[in-house]
Parts: C-alpha cells; sequence; structure tokens
C-alpha cells in the first residue's frame, strides 16, 4: 500500500509516520509537508530515508494532483491547527483547512483514491462540566473559533464529496492529542518545557475547562483500524475517556517535575474559550473493535514529560518565538474567583 500523508512533519502526522514505518514495513510512504512554523523534518527523525519527503503546499492542485495520481490512500493531518492562532490571524486557517483539503478532495476524486481525514472533536462547540452527554457521531456542528470552525468546514466538504461524487471516504474525529513531538505553543508541552526554563506554568483562567486526553498512539491506531476497516462514507469519534481539568493537568505536571503544585501563573483568558470536550467512542469500539492502549494518564504524561528532558534540541528551536507571542497578548492575572475571568495587574 502507498500511502500520502500530508501534515506528516507535524505532532500526530509525524506520530503516525513513525508509527506506521515501525509497524508496517510493506508500506510506501509519502510525506507532504509545507513545513511552516508547526513542521519540521526533525520529527522524521530515524525514518527519512525510508520515506519520500516533499515539502509543498497541499493547496498546490498541480502538485497535489502528481502526488495523488501514484498513492491508494490519503491520509491527510496537515492544518493549521492551534485555536490561539486562529484568533491572532484567521486568515491561514481559511487558505489551510478550507482550501487545502478542497484541493485534497479534487485530487482524490479525479483518481479514485480512498481519503481518510483527520479531524478534531472542537466541530462540536462545547458542553456544560455536568452534561451527562459526551459528543458522538450524530451531535450538531456548533464550533466556536476560527480554527474548530474551519474545521467543520472541511468536514463538510468530505460528506459532500461523498454524497456527490462517491469519493471514498472516511472521517475521525479525535479529542485532545499529548505525546512526543507536540509544539511547544500547545498547552502540555508548553507548561513542561516551561518548568524546565525555570518559569512558572500559565494557566488560562481559573482551569476549569476540561479535556478529553488521549495519548497520540491511540489516535494514531485507531486511525488504522478506520483506514483497513472503517465503512465508507462514515465519521467515527476517537476517544479515550480521558476527561481532566486544565487546573488538575498543570498541578499533575508540577508535581512530576518536582514543583510545588501551585506554582503556577494564572494568565488572560482565551477569548471565547470551550469549556469541556468529551467523546464517546462506542461507534469506533463495538464496530472496529479498537480500544486505547494508554489508559493512566498520569504515566503517560510523564513519559511525555521524559521525552521533552531527552529532546531539547528538538523543541528548543522553537521555544523562544513562542513565548514572545503569547507574551504580546497574555497578562498575568489574579486567581479568578469561581466564575469571574480575573483582575489584571
Ligand atoms: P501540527 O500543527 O502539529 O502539524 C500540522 C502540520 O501540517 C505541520 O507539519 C505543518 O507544516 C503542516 N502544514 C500546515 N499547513 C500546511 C499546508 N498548507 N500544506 C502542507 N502542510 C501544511 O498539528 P497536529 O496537532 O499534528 O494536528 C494534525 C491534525 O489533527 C490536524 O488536522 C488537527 O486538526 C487534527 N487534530 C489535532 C488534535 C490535537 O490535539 N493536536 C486533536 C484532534 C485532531
Ligand atoms: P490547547 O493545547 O491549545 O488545545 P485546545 O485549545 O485545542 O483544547 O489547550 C488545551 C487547554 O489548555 C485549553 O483549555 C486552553 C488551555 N491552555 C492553558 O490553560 N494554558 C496555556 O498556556 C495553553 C496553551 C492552553
Amino acid at each position: 500500500m502507498h500511502i500520502l500523508v500530508t501534515g506528516g512533519a507535524g505532532f500526530i502526522g509525524s506520530n503516525f509516520v513513525q508509527h506506521t514505518v515501525a509497524t508496517r514495513p510493506e508500506a510506501k510512504i509519502t510525506v507532504l509537508d509545507a513545513l511552516t512554523y508547526a513542521g519540521t523534518k526533525a520529527s522524521l527523525d530515524g525514518v527519512l530515508d525510508r520515506i519520500r519527503f516533499v515539502e509543498g503546499d497541499i493547496a498546490d492542485a498541480a502538485l497535489v494532483d502528481s502526488l495523488v495520481a501514484g498513492v491508494d490512500v490519503v491520509v491527510h493531518f496537515a492544518a493549521e491547527s492551534h485555536n490561539d492562532n486562529s484568533l491572532a490571524n484567521p486568515w491561514p486557517f481559511v487558505q489551510t483547512n478550507l482550501v487545502g483539503t478542497f484541493t485534497l478532495l479534487e485530487a482524490v476524486r479525479r483518481h479514485g483514491v480512498r481519503y481518510h481525514h483527520i479531524s478534531t472533536d472542537e466541530v462540536y462547540g462545547d458542553l456544560e462540566l455536568d452534561d451527562p452527554q459526551r459528543f458522538c457521531e450524530s451531535t450538531p456542528y456548533n464550533p466556536s473559533s476560527p480554527y474548530s470552525s474551519t474545521k467543520a468546514g472541511s468536514d463538510l466538504l468530505v460528506r459532500a464529496w461523498v454524497r456527490s461524487f462517491g469519493v471514498a471516504a472516511t472521517i475521525s474525529n479525535c479529542s485532545n492529542n499529548y505525546g512526543p513531538r507536540q509544539h511547544v505553543e500547545k498547552f502540555i508541552p508548553r507548561q513542561i518545557t516551561n518548568i524546565i526554563d525555570g518559569v512558572r506554568p500559565k494557566l488560562y483562567g481559573a482551569g476549569l475547562n476540561v479535556r478529553d486526553w488521549i495519548h497520540v498512539d491511540d489516535h494514531n491506531s485507531a486511525v488504522w483500524a478506520i483506514i483497513e476497516r472503517g465503512r465508507i462514507g462514515e465519521t467515527y469519534l476517537i476517544g479515550a475517556d480521558g476527561e481532566v481539568d486544565n487546573l488538575t493537568v498543570i498541578r499533575e505536571i508540577l508535581d512530576l517535575m518536582g514543583q510545588p503544585v501551585d506554582a503556577f501563573d494564572h494568565v488572560t483568558d482565551r477569548a471565547g474559550h470551550d469549556l469541556r470536550y468529551a467523546i464517546d467512542s462506542t461507534r469506533l469500539r463495538t464496530e472496529l473493535g479498537w480500544e486505547p492502549q494508554y489508559r493512566d494518564f498520569r504515566s503517560g504524561l510523564a513519559a511525555t514529560i521524559d521525552w521533552y528532558r531527552d529532546n531539547e534540541s528538538w523543541w528548543r528551536p522553537m521555544k523562544a518565538a513562542t513565548e514572545a507571542a503569547y507574551a504580546a497578548t497574555q497578562q498575568v492575572v489574579a486567581a479568578p474567583v469561581a466564575g469571574g475571568s480575573g483582575e489584571e495587574h
């Protein structure tokens, strides 16, 4: 099987490539990645001689057409992926997530190639903390941010190309991933690398927001289950029952790194900050027999901390610019009272 992996130099895509090379040595892999600020070939260290790496844009129709023509499957990870960036400058999100996905869909349509679309649970909006329901495949779309709305739009393009043009596609919507090779702009790596640098972790608002954490390898094993056994035209939600609020995550990281659990700063909250995400992955488990392997968040977090300690050369080049961008928009605030957003000082 020859697979085209878009975004294979990013967090989840590079772990997918590393995992695939290790577990499916017969697979032929081409990576298409624009190497934006979020992508680095260093994430493919150890496998670059086993794959073909093409630096380019998923919105480049001629390039995409020539690559799609030669493969059996496209797995589409490439995206602008960070909510905070989408609030500061939404345009790249429209261009990559919508125009880029459109370009890939037109190519797989022309060449009759199987397509798997990687998406997020954020397309469903957010849940109240006490809502007994979790997101499932029939939950209506209700995205909050430029990031999640462009991902929602890309999912809808896929659905239309399946129905109108018979494209052989599947979609997966996964919850928050953690693990090695995640950009230091994201919540967990930002705090780990701050602590390594002697800087206090930064918590948005009161930290009551809940994310449903899943290890990146569990996400990717689910993607493989869907590529191999998923029903064409279907959507599968991927989640590992990992709901934790941000305050608990930050305390856990501090504790695992030998710091007092209250040694963090509250900073300006994110505009439109989604309160809670939670996934019901019953369809994936019952239909495709998938189960997560990483069931203990604390030990997964400990292994992730070890990875960042051992791989400073990977993250150091991106750290200063990331923190400078955050410093321009975020100030330390007093600990918010319940329901409030905190006072700046
Ligand atoms: P990431 O930001 O770490 O990586 C994105 C990659 O795409 C980078 O290598 C970047 O260079 C590349 N890219 C960006 N624009 C491109 C373009 N126009 N052409 C070619 N390449 C381009 O993102 P990630 O966290 O690995 O997310 C991968 C996918 O998974 C995204 O579609 C995201 O929406 C989805 N997802 C992420 C999470 C999460 O927790 N990170 C959860 C659910 C779904
Ligand atoms: P993030 O990793 O950006 O993922 P997403 O926005 O896709 O959920 O953020 C995860 C949660 O952590 C989210 O509720 C925002 C919060 N957060 C912080 O509290 N501090 C931070 O420094 C960052 C980057 C995020």
